[in-house]
Parts: C-alpha cells; sequence; structure tokens
C-alpha cells in the first residue's frame, strides 16, 4: 500500500491532498482540515500573480487571498496562475524566499473564462506544452529548493487530449509533481473524471510522482483509486469541502485501522461553528458571515433539515443571525440525541 509520496525533499504522508479550490480552501477551511487531521499536504486557492504584482506596485500589500500564509503551519502548499514568465517569478519568489512555503503550484487547470478565456492562463495554457515547461522552468529557478509543481486536465477537448505531452513538458523543465484531474477543459465539471486517462500519463513520467484528481467521494474511494490505478498520490477537492473529515478517514485505512466514526450532527454542528470563528477572526464580521455562509452550506449537506436550514443560512446578515440560525435550524429534532 502506497502510504507516503515525496515531492523533492518534501515527504506527504499519507499521499493525499487537498485539492486548491477557488473561495473554499480559504486559510479557515484549511485550517479546519488541519486540526482534523490526515491531509499530507494542504493547497490554498489559486492566487493571481498579476494581482500580486499589480498591488505590490500600488503600495496595497498582498492580495486577500494570501493573508495568513505567512504565519500559517507548514508543510502549505501555494498555487498561483498567469500565463506571464516574469509576473509568475515574482510571487514565486516572495512565495519561496519570504514565505517561505513548502511548495508552489502552478495552475494549468483553470476552465473559468475569467482565467482561460479573458486571461489566456490555466487550462488555456494546455494547447501548447512548451509554453507550460517554459512557465515551469522560470518558477522552478526561482524558487530554488522550493519544489515547483503542476496542476493539469488531460486536454483541452476530448478530440485533444494531450496530458502526457504536458507532463514530459513539466518533468522536463524541473517540476517536482504534476497533478492531472481527469477532465478535459470543455468538459468543465460535467461527466465524470477518467481515472483511466490519468493513468496512461503516469508512463510519461520517469522521476516525478503523479497525483490523480476527480470525483473521489468517499475515504475507500481514494484507497481504491490508490491501489488500483498507477498514481503515487490523490488530491480531493468537493468532497473535503462537505465532510473534511475523509481525510483522517483515508490515513486510518491506509494504516490498516478502522475509520473513527462519521460525527455526529452535534458534532458537526461544533465543527461549523468553530469555521464560522475562524472566518470571523480573519475577514472580520461582515466578510466573515458572508464566507461562513458557503461553508454552513456545505456541512448540512446530508441532514435531515439541511435543505430548510440552508434556505435560511443563505440570507442571514449577521454574526448574531447566523449563530441564531445555526442554533434553531442545524439539527431539527431531540438536540440531547446524537443520532442523526
Ligand atoms: C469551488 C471550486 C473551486 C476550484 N478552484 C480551483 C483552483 O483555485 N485551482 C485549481 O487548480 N483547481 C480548482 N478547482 C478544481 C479542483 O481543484 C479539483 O481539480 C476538482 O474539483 C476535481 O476534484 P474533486 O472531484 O475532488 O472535487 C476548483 C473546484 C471547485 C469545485
Amino acid at each position: 500500500m502506497k502510504t507516503s509520496l515525496k515531492i523533492g525533499e518534501l515527504v506527504l504522508s499519507p499521499p493525499v491532498l487537498s485539492a486548491p479550490m477557488a473561495d473554499c480552501a480559504d486559510w479557515a477551511q484549511r485550517e479546519i482540515w488541519r486540526r482534523l487531521g490526515g491531509v499530507g499536504l494542504i493547497e490554498t486557492e489559486m492566487i493571481s500573480a498579476r494581482a500580486f504584482v499589480y498591488m505590490g506596485a500600488r503600495g496595497e500589500g498582498d492580495p486577500e487571498r494570501l493573508r495568513g500564509v505567512e504565519s500559517e503551519p507548514r508543510p502549505l502548499s501555494v498555487q498561483i496562475w498567469d500565463n506571464c514568465p516574469e509576473t509568475l517569478e515574482r510571487l514565486a519568489r516572495r512565495l519561496a524566499r519570504d514565505l517561505n512555503v513548502s511548495a508552489v503550484d502552478l495552475n494549468f487547470g483553470c476552465p473559468a473564462p475569467a482565467i482561460a478565456k479573458r486571461s489566456e492562463s490555466g487550462s488555456y495554457l494546455l494547447r501548447d506544452p512548451q509554453k507550460v515547461g517554459a512557465l515551469v522552468e522560470r518558477v522552478a529557478n526561482a524558487c530554488e529548493s522550493v519544489p515547483v509543481t503542476a496542476k493539469i486536465r488531460l486536454g483541452l477537448t476530448e478530440d485533444s487530449i494531450n496530458a502526457r505531452d504536458v507532463a514530459q513538458a513539466v518533468e522536463g523543465a524541473g517540476g517536482a509533481a504534476l497533478t492531472v484531474h481527469g477532465r478535459t477543459a470543455s468538459q468543465m465539471y460535467r461527466g465524470e473524471a477518467d481515472w483511466g486517462e490519468i493513468a496512461k500519463v503516469k508512463s510519461a513520467l520517469r522521476r516525478i510522482p503523479l497525483i490523480g484528481n476527480g470525483d473521489i467521494k468517499t475515504a475507500a474511494g481514494a484507497v481504491e483509486r490508490l491501489e488500483n490505478y498507477p498514481v503515487d498520490g490523490v488530491m480531493i477537492g468537493r468532497a473535503a469541502l462537505e465532510r473534511p473529515w475523509i481525510f483522517r478517514e483515508i490515513a486510518a485505512l491506509l494504516r490498516g485501522e478502522t475509520p473513527p466514526p462519521e460525527p455526529t450532527p452535534r458534532e458537526r454542528r461544533e465543527l461549523l461553528l468553530e469555521h464560522f470563528r475562524l472566518e470571523l477572526s480573519k475577514f472580520g464580521d461582515e466578510l466573515g458571515v458572508v464566507v461562513a455562509r458557503r461553508a454552513a452550506v456545505r456541512y448540512s449537506k446530508g441532514l435531515p433539515n439541511g435543505r430548510a436550514f440552508r434556505d435560511k443560512i443563505g440570507r442571514v446578515r449577521s454574526a448574531p443571525e447566523f449563530l441564531a440560525v445555526v442554533e434553531s435550524d442545524f439539527i431539527v429534532d431531540d438536540p440531547t440525541s446524537d443520532s442523526i
């Protein structure tokens, strides 16, 4: 059984990563994952290198998504995006030299129009493996001993799957690991991640680890991918937003142990309140409530009163209102009972 993974000198044990997720994998969410345990490497949301450079030029400091990174526990990987070598290099250098992050991840997978179309970045770059290689090389040189990784999709469309070419470009340019999300850019999030296509990338790599990503929903599913596909690690996104305890379940299974029991509704509520307090401490009351509302929606998935709760929590405007709705509606039945 695969129990660890090396990215440069960085050892990930277990070989499981949290996915970069814009507007979701924020500082508070990362702290919740860390507290629950079981993640080999936690990754930030994608950070715009252009925003970093412009904000710096205007004397505004770091972009919001970078706040907290400085003092956050390591290991921590920070994902960045752009298509300009110099712009990427400037942010990468700050991350590697000043902030001492554990890894810098380059985004070559995002299909969102604002990134891929208007900024010709993210998955747009998959059409040009050479350009991907040039960007990886520039950033890897700037980061020196800090490993630089890349996250890609299978290709732009089903007719132009070229993940193997991109993988070779990443490795040849000094990349330290490659994550492949098993969809094409044109698929967005439709259909299913194709793990057969992810597996094909392995033989294109000689030296660096392959991390598979897409549609892992359960701890058993993660172990199954690690066992049955030639990947060195797995990355989990959406399932870790709804069930942030999935990582400790995977870690237990990989140790050959029975996973800890699913948190009770009351434990889930405690976790949500902890998440809420963390968001408020970072963003202040007003923005904190907005961000925490999104987390509340995720924590309530699968609960008997989930739909009604989501309806109400989506409309709260202040911290006291938030707390009142969590108190009254997160759990509907006997509040002394632990069963769902
Ligand atoms: C809300 C959301 C935000 C995302 N933001 C990013 C991002 O910032 N960078 C990135 O490389 N991928 C991003 N992704 C893609 C995920 O990292 C991951 O590749 C995808 O969700 C598939 O994995 P999953 O099925 O485990 O969720 C995002 C996905 C979601 C759902």
